[in-house]
């Protein structure tokens, strides 16, 4: 009999994460998942059933860091969709929305691939995440800038840590929690927006986001890639 694989979702408490988790579960996976709401870890962890466990913590505090991945025996996977920041235009000068961006994107999942290394299995799969912001910005440049950072810190680690595979995820507007915690006022004049954007004519779900992340976990020929889910929004 195979031994469950165990994977760990740095923001696999809702949204995409969340999605990942339910499809690796739903195969006989494990999952070691991770978000800052103590109660929307333990209603995660209802809808995940035996084969999850979690803690909370802040994918910017390196400490807890180091204290989740001590919890996880050898990882086949992991996935760091957890980011929480605020963008704003160059013009602005603002620092959350720069410097600020960057502690909760790009630092925050470059020191959990740190954190998880000792316990990262030979054949692992590391997927990182961006934003097809990257590849065509409609301003908040430190934003766009955030993500290429993401999609070149994949590319680097993949040379580094190989035989682990590390690869980025670049979605498009996903219709997720994230969204859905925003005001309607923001919310809907950027959907309308996104269907004039891409070509499929409509945001993505979070199914079809986590099976793009479950697609870069599983493929062993796969590493050093972005994988554009935007529905032709960069391509557009
Ligand atoms: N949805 C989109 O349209 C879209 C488009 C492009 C890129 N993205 C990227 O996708 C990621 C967000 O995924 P999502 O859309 O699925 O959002 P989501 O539904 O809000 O999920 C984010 C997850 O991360 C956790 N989280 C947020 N900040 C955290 C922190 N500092 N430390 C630990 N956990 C944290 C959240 O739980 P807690 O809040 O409880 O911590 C939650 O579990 C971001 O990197 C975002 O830039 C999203």
């Amino acid at each position: 009999m195979q031994t469950k694989r165990t994977y760990a979702i740095i923001g696999g408490t809702s949204g995409i994460g969340l999605a990942l988790a339910q499809k690796l579960v739903a195969r006989d996976d494990r999952v070691l998942i991770a978000g800052r709401s103590p109660e929307r870890l333990k209603e995660a962890l209802r809808v995940l059933g035996s084969s999850a466990s979690g803690y909370t913590l802040n994918i910017t505090h390196r400490p807890s860091l180091s204290t989740f991945f001590a919890q996880a025996p050898a990882l086949s996977g992991l996935f760091t969709p957890a980011a929480s920041y605020k963008t704003a235009d160059f013009s602005d000068g603002d620092l959350e929305s720069s410097e600020g961006l960057f502690h909760a994107k790009f630092w925050g999942q470059y020191w959990a691939v740190h954190a998880a290394l000792p316990y990262l299995a030979p054949d692992a799969s590391v997927v990182l995440m961006s934003g097809a912001a990257s590849a065509r910005p409609l301003g908040a440049p430190a934003y766009a800038a955030c993500n290429s950072a993401l999609e070149g810190l994949a590319r680097g680690l993949a040379f580094e840590l190989s035989p682990i595979r590390v690869n980025c995820l670049s979605p498009g507007t996903t219709d997720s929690t994230l969204w859905r915690n925003r005001p309607a006022n923001v919310r809907e004049p950027a959907f309308a927006a996104w269907q004039a954007l891409n070509l499929v004519g409509r945001p993505a779900s979070e199914e079809e986001q986590a099976h793009a992340a479950l697609f870069l976990l599983d493929n062993g020929n796969m590493t050093g890639s972005t994988l554009f889910c935007d529905g032709g929004y960069t391509f557009r």
